[in-house]
């Protein structure tokens, strides 16, 4: 049975198809991204899987199975029961995601919180121990500083270690290295990689950055206009698709040193 397994879904927003008969299916330590130019629906698919569309948004279509389990009716509570511990999600720049007025380590200790009933002290120990794990040295002068003091990537690590907090089973990252600078893109893109080797969580990363995704992916999803247009593994990807639009996507990755993954 695979781990996540979406069924042929169409969603709307306001009675208005965006998303079209897409289907996807992972597997556990399987990383898929969804690439595509903005505004092909990509968001729009990984945010109906963990169950937050935005703006009236509804799966009018087809199931989305989590484990075998329809999460289309899952309610509130199932949900928080779930988000969190089984299935977490990170941001494209964290730092947007995270309150300018709140030190990380009070909005870190409110999402433990939230998750189990520990002292405060508690939390921030956990808190530091996860910022750590995720490559931020002295993780307690991190939980004291205000997200603009960090760097763009210290932030994004941040999301990173708060997504992987209960380590769950399936992490979606929405365009997670797109507000960095290029090294940086490429440290948190081997990070992402090293959850999958360290923790077996399974990934599904959204980009619109082709060479990323064959780089990080099993299985890359090309969108167009809110439909599948072409997919298949990395080597399909590089060297055997004769897909116009992927090329397009191809042709578009920037190259670096020559090299023209990350
Ligand atoms: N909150 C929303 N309300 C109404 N329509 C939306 C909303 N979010 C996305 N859409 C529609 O869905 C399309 C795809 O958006 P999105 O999934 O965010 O694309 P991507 O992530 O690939 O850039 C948009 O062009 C827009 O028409
Ligand atoms: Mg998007």
């Amino acid at each position: 049975m695979a781990m996540l397994d979406i069924q042929n879904i169409t969603i709307s927003y306001k009675n208005h198809p965006t998303v079209v008969d897409f289907s996807m299916s992972l597997e556990k330590g399987q990383i898929i991204s969804i690439v595509g130019e903005s505004g092909s629906g990509k968001t729009t698919v990984i945010r109906a899987a963990f169950g937050l569309l935005a703006g009236g948004g509804k799966v009018t279509k087809g199931d989305i199975l989590f484990e075998g389990k329809s999460v289309l009716g899952f309610s509130d509570s199932e949900w928080r029961k779930i988000r969190g511990t089984d299935m977490s999600m990170i941001f494209q720049d964290s730092g947007a995601m995270m309150n300018p007025t709140k030190k990380v380590g009070s909005a870190y200790i409110e999402y433990i919180q939230t998750h189990e009933h520990i002292s405060k002290q508690d939390a921030f120990n956990k808190g530091v121990t996860m910022l750590e794990r995720m490559r931020l040295p002295s993780g307690d002068n991190v939980m004291r500083s205000y997200p603009f003091q960090l760097s763009g990537g210290m932030r994004q690590r941040v999301g990173i270690a708060m997504g992987m907090t209960y380590q769950p089973k399936l992490l979606f990252a929405d365009e997670p290295t797109s507000a960095l600078d290029v090294t940086t893109q490429a440290q948190i893109v081997r990070q992402m990689m090293e959850l999958r080797d360290n923790y077996g969580t399974s990934l599904v990363v959204v980009t619109h950055n082709l060479g990323v995704a064959c780089y990080m992916s099993d299985h890359i999803i090309v969108m167009k206009n809110g439909q599948i247009e072409d997919q298949g593994s990395r080597d399909y990807m590089l060297h055997e698709s004769t897909n116009e639009y992927t090329k397009k996507l191809l042709d578009a990755v920037p190259s670096i040193g020559g090299k023209r993954y990350v």
